[in-house]
């Protein structure tokens, strides 16, 4: 059976970009495969160094994780600091990492620029330690979205590299996947690109937010001052507005707005009331449901507990395994 693994950084809460970018598949992928679904937070330490909440961010995402549908009976759902054998396979990896590919990772320049006071060490070997959370447990395929593809390149080519020195097969060269063909990039409500934590206030929706709360941040997207004349190519901004609305509205509504637009006669106004309208009902249950997760405790402790289990049996045989590859030897 395919081994799968993807994770989320506990850094806020989850928004419908991480939900069909990632999570959305999370929960096809436990049907098929023997997954492997964490929550990334020693990698939330390269952006958020004075952690005040981290434990309760990290229960916040477990609840969400599982309000979503991600089943423990059939997925392992685990804590990425519950693994040290993560953190040993990141730095072995890290002698075959060379600065100058590290320095032309995308992430890392967008970091450096929204971080200039903070450029630490683990923003640099940032691909190198999601690498380590892939290998860790030899996955083939791992469901992210579309900004995620370079950290994908470079875990495959640290697998690749890992394998050459060594004179191995040890490692698979994992994919990035969606179920459709292509990856999913969710565009945020400010008109400039994805969906995000960390972009501006009011960019991202999140599952747990409120209705009133939705409904303020997308009546304040990003619109233009309407068409001009009859199917006229549509300005980014309005075409997220229409991406969001293939995301949660019915087909008739958006063929509705689309003939609205495209003679001339589309009202802004209601289009994003329709769109708020349909967020609300798609995040409704998730929000009940994340409500009631994450006041139990006991539940929660237990299946972070199972998952630690069940996701250290896979790790512990890699890293054995590395390290005989290595040479380390007990006397
Ligand atoms: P954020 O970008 O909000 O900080 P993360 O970086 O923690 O979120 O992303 C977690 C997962 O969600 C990754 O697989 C990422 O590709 C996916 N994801 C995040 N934002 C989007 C988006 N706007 N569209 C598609 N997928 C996204
Ligand atoms: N870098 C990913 C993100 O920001 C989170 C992540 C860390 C991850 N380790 C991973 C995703 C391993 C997939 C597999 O979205």
């Amino acid at each position: 059976m395919e081994t799968i693994v993807s994770g989320i950084r506990p850094t806020g809460n989850l928004h419908l970009g991480n939900y069909f970018g990632a999570v959305k598949n999370f929960v096809r992928l436990q049907e098929q495969a023997n997954c492997y679904f964490f929550i990334a937070d020693y990698h939330s330490l390269t952006t958020h160094p004075h952690p005040d909440n981290l434990h309760k961010q990290v229960r916040q995402v477990l609840a969400e994780y599982l309000a979503c549908g991600l089943d423990p009976e059939k997925c392992t759902l685990f804590i990425q600091s519950d693994l040290p054998e993560t953190a040993e396979l990141y730095m072995l990896l890290g002698m075959n990492a060379y600065v100058g590919e590290l320095e032309r990772c995308t992430s890392f320049k967008d970091k450096i620029r929204q971080q200039p006071d903070n450029i630490n060490a683990g923003l640099f070997t940032y691909p190198v330690l999601m690498a380590a959370d892939i290998l860790i447990h030899k996955a083939s395929k791992v469901p992210v979205g579309k900004d995620q593809q370079q950290h994908l390149e470079m875990t495959r080519q640290f697998a690749n590299r890992f394998n050459r020195i060594y004179e191995t097969d040890v490692f698979p060269e994992p994919e990035a996947y969606n179920f459709g063909n292509e990856l999913v990039k969710v565009p945020g409500l400010d008109g400039s690109g994805k969906m995000g934590k960390s972009e501006g206030e009011g960019n991202a929706v999140f599952l747990f937010d409120e209705p009133e709360a939705i409904l303020k941040k997308v009546k304040k997207a990003v619109t233009d001052s309407g068409p001009t004349e009859p199917n006229q190519p549509k300005a980014a901004s309005i075409q997220n507005i229409f991406d969001l609305m293939n995301l949660v509205s019915q087909p008739e509504t958006i063929q509705f707005f689309n003939e609205q637009y495209d003679a001339c006669s589309i009202r802004y106004g209601d289009m994003k009331k329709q769109l708020a309208e349909d967020m609300i009902i798609f995040t409704t249950p998730y929000r009940e449901k994340i409500k009631t997760l994450i006041n139990d405790d006991a539940y929660l402790k237990k299946i972070a507990l199972a998952g630690k289990e069940k996701a250290r049996e896979s790790a512990s045989k890699t890293i054995k395994e590395v390290r005989e590859i290595i040479g380390f030897r007990s006397f």
